[in-house]
């Protein structure tokens, strides 16, 4: 079915802004909610609220399709003091008491900040079967909402009008009476809002072992929120894998095969991001491995192997990158050591593992502290058990049992469970955290 314009711009509208809830206040309960229902997230809905005269109830409720039915003023006094707030509110202009739905939903604070009002019916001078009463509150309505502030406002000739308006910050108060204070708490820090601050728009990234577990989940997060991001790992096809799904996703990405154990392989990624994107600003070294053996049976080969790639790989990106970073006067490194560097994990037992990431942490806290003031913050994250291949060894495997009773979470660590984190410290919002160890363990280490 052919769709008229002004639907077909609610649809972009929504699409580009991506509202989870949406409140509307015309009836337009057919087809066009149903499709709007598509564009929401899990867990959204939209809101429809029908007067009780002159509009049936929706018949077409779904789990993301609410109705109301009674005078909008008094849903909209309701909704208010249950503190609700939407993305998004549809109101039509040609209603009988437009400007009351909009004093009333910007004076409870129902607008999210970036949330947008779609005023239909803005401009409707002229237009047929517009009698003179609703030209005049259409424009009222309309003008006000130009004049307000707090809204920034374009409006399209379709139709009758739409005037798409977005809810702004303040750039000036007006109202010093309330004692509001003008600093980086209020306006954000040189602007920016906190989630603003960990955008990772531009900046240069890379993952070691990005390949599989881990560090795809980092390098998914880290280009999620904006960065450029190499995936590096031992196995090219797993890197290339990992690339694919980022450039499907949109985000600029290269794959790379690099044995990080090896001085000329880690000097030749770190060479050739530096070629081919000009610097480097989010150094992610994730490559790790653990071999299992009882203390009395650990080999000199396995400690090496292991110290060959969890400590002094690990050491050699921090020099290579962190080279790269003091000449840039910038840069955040992120090292995965792991919650064995606070306990000893049992009952397997993994000696070289776990001195490989004491060590982790402990050259975290030394080249943080050595080169923070040159810019360069030196952190790292230390996961509990995570749910990833390299515990589904056969070794590894018939443990988690046991595991799970020493866990307060009551359940393994999935990798979603450690994005979050990495972008924080990728991003500037962390600027004063340096040699840190931030544990994410659902609380193991404390049992
Ligand atoms: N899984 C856990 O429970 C857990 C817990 C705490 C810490 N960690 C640490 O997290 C990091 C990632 O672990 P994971 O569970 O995702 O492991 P994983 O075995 O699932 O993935 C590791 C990736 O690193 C790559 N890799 C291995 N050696 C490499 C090398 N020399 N050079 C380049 N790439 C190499 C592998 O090919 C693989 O793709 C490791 O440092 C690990 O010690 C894991």
């Amino acid at each position: 079915m052919e769709q008229s314009k002004e639907n077909q711009v609610y649809r972009m509208v929504v699409q580009l802004t991506r509202p989870k809830n949406i409140l509307q206040l015309f009836n337009h309960c057919t087809d066009n909610v149903h499709a709007l229902c598509d564009y929401l997230p899990d867990g959204g809905h939209i809101l429809v609220c029908n007067p009780i005269d002159r509009h049936p109830p929706c018949e077409h409720s779904t789990p993301k399709l609410h109705t109301r039915t009674g005078r909008r003023e008094d849903i909209l006094k309701e909704l208010s003091a249950l503190g609700e707030q939407y993305d998004m509110v549809f109101i039509d202009a040609t209603e009988e008491n437009p400007i009351n739905y909009y004093n009333l939903i910007m004076s409870g604070n129902m607008l999210r900040m970036n949330g947008v009002i779609c005023l239909q019916n803005a401009s409707t001078s002229g237009q047929e079967g517009i009698d003179d009463e609703m030209g005049f509150t259409s424009r009222k309505v309309t003008d006000v909402i130009k004049a307000d502030a707090r809204m920034q406002q374009v409006e399209l000739a379709i139709d009758c009008g739409i005037l798409v308006a977005r809810r702004i910050p303040l750039s000036q108060i007006t109202d010093r009476t309330k004692g509001v204070v003008e600093d980086g708490v209020f306006q954000g820090l040189k602007g920016h809002g906190i989630l603003d601050r960990l955008q990772l728009d531009g900046k240069i990234a890379y993952v070691t072992g990005g390949g599989q577990g881990i560090g795809r989940a980092f390098a998914h997060a880290l280009g999620e929120a904006g960065a450029k991001v190499a995936i590096i790992d031992l196995v090219l096809e797993k890197a290339e894998a990992v690339a694919h799904e980022l450039y499907l996703k949109g985000i600029n990405t290269v794959a790379m095969a690099a044995d990080i154990s090896q001085e000329k392989d880690v000097k030749r990624v770190v060479d050739e991001i530096v070629a081919n994107w000009g610097r480097i600003d989010i150094a992610c070294n994730n490559a790790g491995i653990n071999m299992n053996s009882a203390s009395e049976d650990t080999t000199l080969e396995e400690w090496d192997k292991t110290f060959n790639v969890n400590l002094r790989g690990l050491f050699m990106c921090c020099q290579a990158a962190g080279r790269v970073m003091l000449s840039q006067g910038y840069g955040k490194i992120i090292n995965t050591a792991s919650m064995a560097s606070l306990i000893v994990p049992h009952p397997q037992k993994q000696l070289a593992y776990n001195t490989t990431k004491a060590g982790v942490v402990k050259l975290t806290q030394t080249l943080g502290t050595e080169w923070i003031d040159r810019g360069v913050r030196v952190n790292c994250i230390s996961p509990g058990i995570v749910d990833t291949p390299l515990i589904h060894s056969d070794a590894l495997k018939p443990l988690v049992t046991s595991w799970l009773a020493d866990i307060p979470a009551g359940r393994l660590a999935q990798v979603t469970d450690l994005q979050a984190a990495v972008v924080y410290l990728a991003s500037e919002a962390s600027d004063y955290m340096t040699g840190h160890n931030l544990v994410i363990d659902g609380g193991q280490s404390l049992w």
